[in-house]
């Protein structure tokens, strides 16, 4: 299964995946290419000390369907399967999305559907929750909202501040994104509505769809 991740800033999402691909933690999986729509992006970085392309894609002074469809063009020419967004701070138009459908996957900072949005942390604390977590679910064309893999759950303490907050959350999501995306890859999920459903390992350890 080939991979493309697209990332804005700091890449620890896509490190960990690529990470993961690299010890074998995701059957069959490759990390085709990382894509930023941001040239200062720090994953950039990242991904290529790991020998992976990394592509920038800048979104500037173009409408989101122009840059999307170049984003497409990189992913396709890599013959990409799947996308793993890692912290992308852009919408996708609806092209993209039926251009992958439900073969978009990313992770936000929340127990969806609770916070969607900017600073789901911070929203969360100033909301006063006693746990929060993170989700990592299918792409539609809702803003946070396709059906959900799974989920993380992580306690907000007292003293938390936002920082104490997402360090614990972060954690929490390079271990639920490695997993989301290695039940994908062996077949695991089946998309029924908003649901996702954990089918059966077969012997050879994939699901039984
Ligand atoms: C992560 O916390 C991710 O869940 C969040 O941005 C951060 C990116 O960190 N994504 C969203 O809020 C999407 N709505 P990273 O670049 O180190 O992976």
């Amino acid at each position: 299964m080939k991979l493309g991740i697209l990332i804005s800033g700091r890449g620890s999402n896509m490190a960990a995946l690529i990470d993961a691909v690299g010890r074998g933690a995701i059957p069959s999986a490759e990390v085709a290419v990382v894509i930023s729509d941001k040239a200062d992006a720090a994953g950039l970085g990242s991904a290529r000390a790991s020998d992976v392309e990394a592509v920038v894609v800048e979104r500037r002074g173009r409408t989101r369907e122009e840059h999307d469809a170049e984003i497409i063009e990189v992913l396709r020419k890599r013959g990409v399967e799947y996308v793993c967004l890692a912290g992308y701070m852009r919408l996708l138009s609806k092209d993209f999305i039926s251009a992958f459908k439900d073969r978009i996957i990313n992770i936000h900072p929340s127990l969806l559907p609770s916070f969607p949005g900017l600073d789901a942390q911070r929203q969360a604390l100033g909301h006063g929750v006693k746990v929060t977590g993170c989700t990592v679910h299918f792409v539609d064309e809702d803003l946070d909202a396709g059906p959900i893999i799974l989920q993380r759950v992580v306690e907000v303490r007292d003293d938390d501040t936002a920082k104490t907050l997402s360090a614990r959350i972060l954690e929490q999501e390079h271990a639920a994104y490695v997993e989301a995306v290695r039940l994908v890859a062996t077949g695991r999920l089946r998309i029924e509505g908003r649901r996702t459903i954990l089918l059966e390992k077969t012997a050879a350890g994939e699901g039984n769809a």
